[in-house]
C-alpha cells in the first residue's frame, strides 16, 4: 500500500462510527516500517487528545489461583495438577489492599480464577470493608457468576468488572474453552452492564487458528459494546495446558491490535499489559507508545505471586511487593509522560468530540 492509500485508510477506521472488518484487518496486515511508524503515531496521538499523558495504575492482588475452567491456553486450568493452588484469607487481602493504598494507589483489581470456592458473602465484606477504609476503587476479575452475584458484588461498592471475550469469534470461542459457551460468556458481559459497572474485557492475541479478521471484529465488538477499559495482551504457550507447544503471539501484531483498538475506541481505559511485558523482553513501554494508558502493578504477596502462572515467563513473579513501582515510574518518566494518581474511572460518559 503506498503511503497515502495508508493514511486515508487510518482516517477512515477513526472516522467511522462503525470501522469495517476489511479496512481493519488491511490496517492489522501492515508490515513496512514507514506504515508502522505511522499507525503507533496516529494511536499517540489519539490517546494524548482523548486520555491526556497520564498514566494510570491498577494494583492487581491475584487472590486464588483456583479455577474449575478448562481454557485451552490458561495454566490455571483445572486439568493442571502441577500447581500448587492457594486462596488468600480476608486478612491477606485487606492487608495487601493497605499497602497499595498507602502508596497511593486508588485502583484495586481483585483477580482469581474461575472459583466457585469464592463465596459471595465472603467477597462482599471485604469489598464492603475496602471501601469504608480506603479511598479507592475496585475492580473484580473472577469470572462467570450469575446476576444474582453480580448484583450482590455490586452493591457491596465494586466498581468495575473485567471479563475478557478473549475471541469475540463464537467458533473459535467455543473451541478453544471446554464446556464454555461465548453466549454465556456475553450474557455475563450484559449482566454487568446492566448493573452499571465500569467494565472492561479483551482478548488474547496470537491465539492458534485467529485470523487478522477475527482480530478485526474483536475491535469492532470493543467498539460496539463501547467497553470502558480493553485488555489486549499476546497469547504465550503454557506447558500445562492444552496449547503446549503452540506458536507464540507476535509483539507487531499485538501492539497493532492495541493501536487501532485506541483510534477506534478513542476514550477506552487500555493497559499495557502484563502478557506484553513478559516476552523476550518487556513491550509495555511500546504499548504505552502505541495507545495505552494504564500499567497493573503487582501486589499478590510472596511466595504466591509465582503459583498465579497463566502463562510462563510472567513478569515481576520475583520482585519484592512494591518494586513494581520503582520500575513503573522508571518506564513512565522516559516517556516523558507521568503517573496519573486519580481513581482513573471510565472516560466514556464525556464523549465530546476532540480533533486530532
Ligand atoms: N497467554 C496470554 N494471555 C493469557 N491469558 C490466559 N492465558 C494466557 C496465555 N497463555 C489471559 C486471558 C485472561 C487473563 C487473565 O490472562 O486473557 O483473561
Ligand atoms: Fe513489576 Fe517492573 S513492573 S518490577
Amino acid at each position: 500500500m503506498n503511503m497515502s492509500d495508508f493514511k486515508e485508510l487510518l482516517a477512515r477506521i477513526y472516522e467511522d462510527k462503525t470501522p469495517k472488518t476489511a479496512d481493519l484487518a488491511k490496517a492489522l496486515a501492515i508490515s513496512g516500517k514507514e506504515e508502522l511508524h505511522d499507525l503507533f503515531a496516529f494511536a499517540d496521538r489519539v490517546r494524548r487528545n482523548f486520555c491526556g499523558d497520564g498514566i494510570l495504575l491498577r494494583g492487581i492482588v491475584e487472590f486464588s489461583n483456583f479455577c474449575t475452567k478448562q481454557c485451552f491456553y490458561c495454566g490455571l486450568n483445572k486439568a493442571n495438577l502441577k500447581i500448587k493452588r492457594y486462596r488468600m484469607d480476608k486478612d491477606e487481602i485487606l492487608d495487601s489492599v493497605k499497602f497499595l493504598a498507602e502508596k497511593n494507589i486508588k485502583t484495586v483489581v481483585l483477580q482469581s480464577g474461575d472459583d466457585p470456592g469464592v463465596d459471595i458473602s465472603w467477597l462482599k465484606d471485604i469489598i464492603r470493608k475496602i471501601k469504608s477504609e480506603f479511598d479507592i476503587a475496585v475492580t473484580l476479575s473472577i469470572g462467570e457468576r450469575s446476576f444474582e452475584d453480580y448484583q450482590a458484588l455490586r452493591e457491596a461498592g465494586a466498581d468495575r468488572y473485567l471479563l475478557k471475550i478473549e475471541t469475540s469469534n463464537e467458533s473459535l470461542y467455543d473451541a478453544i474453552h471446554e464446556n464454555m459457551s461465548f453466549k454465556r460468556r456475553l450474557r455475563c458481559l450484559d449482566y454487568l452492564r446492566k448493573l452499571k459497572f465500569q467494565v472492561g474485557s479483551g482478548n488474547i492475541i496470537g491465539l492458534p487458528s485467529q485470523t487478522l479478521e477475527m482480530i478485526a471484529q474483536d475491535i469492532i465488538f470493543f467498539k460496539e459494546r463501547e467497553l470502558d477499559m480493553i485488555g489486549i495482551g499476546p497469547f504465550i504457550p503454557h506447558n500445562d495446558s492444552r496449547f503446549s507447544g503452540q506458536k507464540k503471539g507476535e509483539v507487531v501484531l499485538t501492539l497493532k491490535a492495541i493501536a487501532l483498538t485506541r483510534i477506534v475506541t478513542k476514550y477506552a481505559h487500555i493497559p499495557a499489559t502484563t502478557a506484553l511485558g513478559s516476552l523476550d523482553k518487556d513491550y509495555r513501554l511500546e504499548g504505552l507508545e502505541c495507545g495505552a494508558n494504564v500499567l497493573m502493578p503487582n501486589f499478590t504477596p510472596q511466595p504466591l505471586r509465582k503459583l498465579y502462572e497463566i502463562y510462563p515467563g510472567k513478569r515481576c513473579v520475583d520482585e519484592p511487593v512494591g518494586e513494581c513501582n520503582f520500575c513503573m515510574a522508571n518506564m513512565v518518566n522516559s516517556l516523558n509522560r507521568f503517573i496519573d494518581y486519580s481513581r482513573g474511572d471510565s472516560l466514556l460518559t464525556d464523549k465530546e468530540e476532540k480533533n486530532v
